[in-house]
C-alpha cells in the first residue's frame, strides 16, 4: 500500500542530493530552502522520533546531530543503503512505509517526514494519522514538510506554469502523485482528533505541524 512511486526513488537515488541543492531546474522551486525547511521540522520535532521516508538520510541527519533519538523508515533500497552509508554507525533505518513498518524500538513524541506524504491518497493519509495517533500520547506530533496546495484552483495553476516552463517531468509528477489542498490535510488531521497549522517555505512546500489533542 503507498508504494506505488518506489520505482522512481530506485533510479532517481544516485541523483537525489543533486536535485535538492538545485542541479535541476524544472525541481529548483520545489527544493528553494530545502536545509531551512529541514531545519524548521528539526526545530518542531521533540527527542524521541520516527522518520518515514527518509531517503538519503538528510533529515536524519539534522535530527541526530539535534540529539534525537530517531527511528527511520524508507522504502527504496537504494536510497536506504546511500542513508546508512552517509548516517553515524548504527542509526536504524528499517524497510516500511507510512503504513505498513516494524515496530519503532522506543514510544515516539514526534512523527516527522519531509517531501514524501504525497505518495500516499488521502484516504491512506487518513489512514496513516489514525494509526499515528495510536502511537502518540496526548500532545505528541506529526510534524510533516510537503507540497500543498491552497486550493485546487493553485493546484490546476501550478501544472500549467510548470508546462508552460517546459517542465514536463514536473507537471506530470504534479499530475499523477497525491498533492493535497490544506482543506483536505485539515480534514484528515481534524477528523482523527489533531490541532493543525501550517507554515509556507516555498511556492511548493509547508511545514504542518499537528498535535494530537
Ligand atoms: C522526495 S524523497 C524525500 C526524501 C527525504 N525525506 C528528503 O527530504 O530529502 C521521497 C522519499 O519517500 C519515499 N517514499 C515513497 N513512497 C513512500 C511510502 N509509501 N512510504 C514511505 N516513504 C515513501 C521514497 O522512497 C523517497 O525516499
Amino acid at each position: 500500500m503507498g508504494r506505488e512511486f518506489i520505482s522512481i526513488f530506485e533510479n532517481w537515488a544516485n541523483s537525489y542530493d543533486d536535485t535538492v541543492v538545485g542541479h535541476d531546474l524544472q525541481y529548483k522551486e520545489v527544493f528553494r530552502n530545502y536545509d531551512g525547511i529541514l531545519d524548521d521540522v528539526v526545530k518542531r520535532s521533540g527527542s524521541k522520533v520516527v522518520e518515514f521516508g527518509v531517503g538519503t538520510g538528510n533529515l536524519t541527519a539534522k535530527l541526530i546531530a539535534a540529539g534525537k533519538n530517531v527511528y527511520g523508515i524508507e522504502p527504496s533500497k537504494s536510497m536506504r543503503d546511500i542513508a546508512v552509508s552517509k548516517l553515524p554507525k548504527g542509526t536504524l533505518v528499517s524497510d516500511g512505509d507510512f503504513l505498513d513498518f516494524p515496530a519503532p524500538p522506543f514510544s515516539p513524541d514526534t512523527i516527522v517526514s519531509s517531501y514524501a506524504f504525497h505518495h500516499l491518497t488521502n484516504d491512506e493519509k487518513r489512514e496513516a494519522v489514525r494509526r499515528y495517533g495510536k502511537m502518540l500520547a496526548k500532545h505528541g506530533k506529526i510534524v510533516f514538510a510537503d507540497t500543498v496546495f491552497k486550493d485546487r484552483d493553485s493546484y490546476i495553476s501550478a501544472i500549467q506554469d510548470a508546462k508552460n516552463r517546459g517542465y514536463y517531468q514536473l507537471a506530470e509528477d504534479l499530475e499523477t502523485e497525491h498533492y493535497p489542498t490544506i482543506s483536505e490535510m485539515e480534514t484528515i488531521f481534524t477528523s482523527e482528533q489533531f490541532s493543525i497549522a501550517f507554515q509556507k517555505h516555498n511556492d511548493f512546500v509547508w511545514v504542518m505541524e499537528a498535535a494530537k489533542l
